[in-house]
């Protein structure tokens, strides 16, 4: 099995206070691997140290102690950043250039052509979902999410086998978060490696095959999603939302279902049962009341179970 990353008890302080210095540990003995051609979630309430592992990963700040290789090679071989990406967690640009621009000075670091550069500028911004308008605005007139979006489509320039991405989704709205999940998922599709911390349990569900969850600078768990679910003893539900028909009048049938359960709604009832074979048993009994389906969406609470369990 070969790994796209390795990181070995990787530990860091960092130096607080001014006259009397004391140490803070945000990353203690951090081992973990990463294989390629995943999506890899890292996880963490604030302050759990993923900033932290990343900086030291792109050797933006160093370790206390451990050490790490991504693409078989140690992090103090900064050849390899040729072929990683980054888009950092609160991107900051030079204010007065320009989206296209910026992009176009980091086509010229990573040595692209002229045409090249201007053909990358385009397509990117065009995926990242930026209007063609904004393209030749500075960035200092850009909203919070159209900088995360330069900030992503920057780190794609150099067609990168890696992308670290730490916390993607912030400051994008719903469409947008949209947008850059099939991104990320396209990313994938390519063979790209994609490692992105966030705190949003459903890009997590809906994009990630493997996670590791960071607790107080530690690793509490890691694995696959799934697994880790299923080892956690947490199973999914349905709810299913019907109308035309009381929770009363259903609720003595709906009980005969091991393990259902239903609450009263406005113009109907919320019934929850365990298994995928009760839902046709629920609409039965709905329908011979007279009630009829309004939606039935599978639960999964279990992540969110999962990770405080685990950050606690
Ligand atoms: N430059 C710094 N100087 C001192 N302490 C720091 C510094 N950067 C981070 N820390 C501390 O290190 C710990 C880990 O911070 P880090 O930014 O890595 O967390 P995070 O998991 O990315 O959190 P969030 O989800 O809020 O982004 C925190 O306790 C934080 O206060
Ligand atoms: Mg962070």
């Amino acid at each position: 099995m070969s790994y796209i990353i390795e990181i070995e008890n990787l530990t860091k302080d960092y130096e607080v206070g001014f006259w009397k210095k004391k140490k803070v540990r945000a990353l203690d003995g951090l081992n973990l691997r990463v294989e390629s051609g995943q999506i890899f979630g890292f996880l963490g309430g604030n302050g759990a140290g993923k900033t932290t592992t990343i900086k030291i990963l792109m050797s933006l700040i160093f370790p206390t102690a451990g050490s790490a290789k991504i693409l078989g090679k140690d992090i103090s071989d900064t050849k390899i950043h040729s072929r990683i990406g980054y888009c950092p967690e609160n991107p900051y640009f030079y204010d007065y250039l320009k989206a296209s621009e910026l992009m176009n000075y980091f086509g010229e670091l990573f040595g692209f052509d002229s045409a090249t550069r201007k053909r990358k500028t385009a397509e990117l911004l065009t995926k990242v979902g930026l209007d063609e308008k904004d393209w030749n605005k500075q960035l200092r007139k850009f909203s919070k999410g159209m900088l995360q979006r330069v900030g992503l489509a920057q780190s794609l320039i150099n067609d990168p086998e890696i992308v670290f991405l730490d916390e993607p989704m912030s400051g994008l709205d719903p469409i947008g978060r949209r947008e850059i999940r099939e991104l990320i998922a396209g990313l994938r599709e390519k063979g790209v490696t994609v490692f992105m911390s966030t705190h949003i349990l459903s890009d997590i569900e809906a994009l990630c095959d493997n996670v590791a969850i960071l607790n107080k600078g530690k690793l509490s768990a890691t694995g696959n999603l799934n697994d880790l679910l299923q080892q956690s003893g947490e199973r999914q539900s349905f709810e299913i939302n019907v109308k035309g028909v009381t929770a009363e009048a259903l609720k003595n049938e709906i009980s005969q279902i091991p393990g259902a359960s239903i609450n009263s709604k406005a113009n109907g009832a919320n019934i929850q049962v365990l298994e995928e074979t009760d839902i046709d048993k629920v609409l039965q009994i709905v329908r011979e009341k007279g009630g009829t389906l309004v939606s039935i969406q599978p639960v999964k609470q279990s992540l969110e179970e999962l990770f405080v369990a685990k950050t606690n």
